[in-house]
């Protein structure tokens, strides 16, 4: 079969690979009908990622159809279209008993923080991703959902990452009605975060980035307040000043180690890697928001220390949170809103690329080329 294959930093180029097969009995294997690349592609594609092997097949948003089942999969058939979570978990240990998908030990047992991901280095448990013909789902009899027979799969895919995550950054900014949310990120989970936060309760939403194209989007998509950080002599002074000198009651980062914006975190962040990523987002999202707010983190950090300004969380009495989406969790309520037209995924897609052209759309949505927000691999198409 056809996969992507990773040479080593901004280097990707298709491969001919073994089949994947059922490895084990909760095992599936799927032939993928969508998958997209996601911004945490790009933490592995620019080389932030420890543990990213050559020849590893990346892709943690995809839907496809089964192909082949495990005989402890008594769930699913042959010929289902289903929508795979970017998360490995197998639904039964203390972390998903819990919920937090996101974190299941048993996927990804080496590892103290992150569970196991498609595609994602083997510091989440090295699986090979569905950027591909076909890939291996394990725990296949708890991951995978259905796809409703009025589902158009572009929505689908996008249940399976992107959606779920900008959905949950805003379910644990904790927002009450009427409450101000800023959004660090215009890419496709921001986008999702900023108009899921009106779904929570918000009365004002503020999208930050400096793309304009991409603010442009989130103006009528979110919709949302925007602004390009080029432009102001002072994020946090300017938040602080479009909100009576309070802060914004909500701030989440959906930009992660890959941010732009401040000219040392990006040396010690992004160039000599003394920090997991610039997390200038991190400082933004602390210092804008109010005494006692929350501040919701999805953008992706190494495993290594950043710098953050953890004095004026204590002083100011923030809550911070943060995890991986937990995509299985949200599923229900979210084929629920994209039924009601309330999410429409779709929107955001600008490139559709066929499998074999997967280097050309890693380029065109790591450079931010041609408009583009959010671009789907169809391998048979
Ligand atoms: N936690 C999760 O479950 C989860 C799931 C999916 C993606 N992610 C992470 O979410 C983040 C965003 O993903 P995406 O697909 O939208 O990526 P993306 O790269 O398309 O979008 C990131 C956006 O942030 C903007 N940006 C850069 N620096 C900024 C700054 N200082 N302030 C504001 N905006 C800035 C960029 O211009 C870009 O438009 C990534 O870090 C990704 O790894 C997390
Ligand atoms: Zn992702
Ligand atoms: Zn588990």
């Amino acid at each position: 079969m056809r996969a992507m294959d990773y040479r080593g930093p901004y280097r990707v180029r298709l491969k001919e690979k073994p089949m994947p097969r059922i490895e084990h009995p909760r095992d599936a294997v799927v032939r993928v009908t969508r998958s997209c690349i996601c911004g945490s592609d790009l933490h592995l594609y620019h080389g932030m990622v420890p543990d990213t092997r050559v020849g590893m097949t990346f892709g943690h948003e995809f839907c496809g159809i089964v192909e082949e089942l495990g005989d402890e999969v008594g769930n699913l058939k042959v010929g289902d279209h289903v929508m795979v979570p970017f998360n490995i978990a197998c639904g039964q240990c203390h972390f998903c008993k819990q919920g937090l998908f996101g974190n299941c030990h048993e996927a990804n047992p080496e590892a103290t923080a992150a569970g196991g991901i498609f595609g994602y280095s083997h510091t989440t448990g090295g699986y090979d991703g569905g950027q591909a013909e076909y890939v291996r789902v394990p725990y296949a009899d708890f991951g995978p959902t259905l796809i409703p027979d009025w589902m158009d799969p572009d929505d689908a895919v996008l249940l399976t990452d992107v959606v779920p995550t900008g959905y949950q950054a805003a379910e644990m900014g904790g927002i009450q009605k009427g409450d101000t949310v800023l959004v660090l990120g215009a890419g496709p989970v921001g986008l999702l975060a900023a108009r899921s936060a009106w779904l929570f309760g918000a009365g004002r939403v503020i999208v930050l980035d400096h793309i304009d194209y991409r603010l442009e989007f989130a103006r009528t998509y979110c919709p949302a307040e925007v602004y390009n950080f080029k432009e102001l002599d002072d994020v946090v002074l300017f938040m602080k000043k479009t909100t009576d000198g309070l802060g914004v009651d909500v701030a989440i980062d959906a930009v992660g180690g890959d941010a732009k914006g401040n000219f040392l975190q990006t040396l010690f962040g992004t160039k000599l890697k003394l920090e997991a990523g610039n997390a200038i987002p991190v400082h933004w999202a602390i210092n804008s928001v109010k005494k006692g707010g929350i501040v919701s983190i999805v953008g992706v950090y190494g495993p290594t220390g950043n710098m953050i300004p953890i004095g004026n969380v204590v002083n100011k009495g923030l809550t911070i949170r943060g995890n991986q989406a937990a995509v299985k969790r949200h599923m229900p309520k979210l084929i629920e809103h994209v039924k009601e037209g309330r999410i429409n995924p779709k929107a955001i897609i600008t490139h559709r690329v066929p499998l074999e052209d997967v280097a050309d759309a890693y380029h065109i949505f790591s450079a931010k080329l041609d408009g583009c927000i959010k671009p789907v691999l169809v391998p048979h198409g």
